[in-house]
């Protein structure tokens, strides 16, 4: 008898897939004992469970709409869903149609698809440096080459991005907003210089909105897809935006949307027949439901209750980290990104971290295309309490100071 070998039956592409250093984590952050700073998941209680209760019960109490709701349905998604997305986009500014909308099951799966239309071994494709971890496991399937791109607090550099364009790449992934995991947003001026660049080398970019209605502050400013205004034409454009569900309702639903030209889309939908089908109809229709009847106010809620814990987490690190540590002061999101001295290496500080001051953190090496940024760390301040998040950061900065002083 013969034993399966099984990594020579794998295929490349698959095998190209690494274990995230977030989820192995996440099994540890579970223990109560620990303060966890590591998981990029929103605050379970601020969903809005009353909500989705009584849309549950409506929609099993109205027959017609439950049949509906259990039966298969269009490939493109919930026409009702898709218009809501579209009024959504129109009122923050970028006129799209219905048919430039396909739901995915979460943000994640439209990252896969983008991957796997629009990337191919040896295929650059622009990252930032650092970028959302997520989106490099989906597009690392397809083993493209890896051009990063420095940031800076306005946004991508603009040489380093020229020179990307310049050099041959013609798709950029790009978070404009709150970025995971930095928390930076680009300013008007950089948005309006980037996509001139997209433009000027026929490039296309994929914008990651996940969190930009967590805006905590300040102005909010046009998306890239709002900015990608040629003709009035909404099949003209150079942009794909990503949008979710997953941190302004609720994850588990798992909703997400890919709004691009038309021909895009239609690719995209023979693509998610091939695959799924499509995205659970029930898990549609509560999503339509619950944005209809609870946005704005429903925003306003988590706003505020991010606010919170990111001044706590904020006021926090003014008080107690030492001089040689610095971080950014995002104006909404999820995260604060923290630099630390160059003979710190943010692995070896998160398993003191665990063991003696019961505090985790992402470290963020895995960020970085080019596993550069061993003196960084990511912190997340959406789902400890504010309470734990001060005590967290002072046992954090207690440690850091030992460690530096060694
Ligand atoms: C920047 C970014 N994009 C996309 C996603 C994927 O979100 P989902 O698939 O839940 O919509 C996440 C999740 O953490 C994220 O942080």
């Amino acid at each position: 008898m013969m034993t399966v070998q099984w990594n020579d039956l794998i295929v490349r592409d698959a095998r190209a897939l690494t274990a995230s250093e977030i989820r192995d984590l996440l099994k540890v952050t579970d223990r109560p004992e620990i303060t966890s700073f590591a998981g990029g998941v929103p605050d379970a209680s601020l969903f809005p469970l009353d909500a989705f209760k009584t849309i549950y019960a409506d929609l099993t109490t109205d027959e017609a709409a439950g049949r509906r709701s259990l039966q298969y349905s269009i490939s493109e998604g919930l026409p009702a869903l898709r218009q809501w997305i579209v009024d959504d986009l129109a009122a923050s500014g970028a006129k799209r149609g219905i048919e430039n909308i396909l739901i995915s099951s979460g943000a994640q799966q439209g990252l896969d698809m983008l991957a796997r239309m629009f990337l191919e071994p040896g295929r650059e494709i622009i990252v930032e440096k650092p970028s959302y971890l997520g989106a490099m496991q989906a597009f690392s399937m397809r083993r493209p080459t890896y051009v990063g791109v420095n940031m800076d607090d306005e946004g991508p550099v603009l040489s380093e991005l020229d020179a990307a364009f310049a050099g041959g790449a013609r798709i950029a992934y790009l978070a404009p907003d709150f970025q995971n995991p930095t928390g930076r947003s680009y300013s008007l001026e950089r948005r309006l210089a980037v996509l001139e660049l997209a433009r000027k080398y026929g490039a296309v970019i994929f914008e990651d909105a996940a969190y930009s209605k967590l805006a905590y502050e300040g102005d909010v400013l046009p998306s890239l897809l709002a900015l990608d205004e040629v003709n009035g034409d909404p099949d003209a454009g150079t942009v794909i935006q990503l949008g979710t569900f997953s941190k302004t309702l609720v994850p588990a639903l798992r909703i997400g949307w890919v709004c691009a030209p038309r021909s895009v889309i239609e690719r995209l939908v023979l693509m998610m027949q091939a695959s799924d089908l499509h995205v659970s109809t029930i898990n549609q229709e509560v999503a339509y439901r619950a944005a209809r009847d609870l946005f704005p106010g429903h925003l306003e809620t988590l706003r505020d209750a991010y606010r919170h814990k990111r001044d706590t987490m904020l006021a926090a690190m003014d008080e107690f980290m030492p001089d040689c540590v610095s971080y950014t002061r995002p104006e909404g999101g999820m995260f604060i990104w923290l630099t630390l001295p160059e003979n710190i290496d943010s692995r070896q500080l998160l398993e003191l971290a665990l063991q003696d001051s019961k505090v985790a953190f992402v470290p963020g090496q895995a960020f970085f295309c080019d596993h550069s940024g061993c003196n960084t760390a990511r912190l997340s301040f959406a789902t400890e309490k504010p309470e734990r998040i001060r005590d967290g950061i002072e046992r954090l900065a207690l440690l850091i100071k030992r460690v530096h002083n060694q």
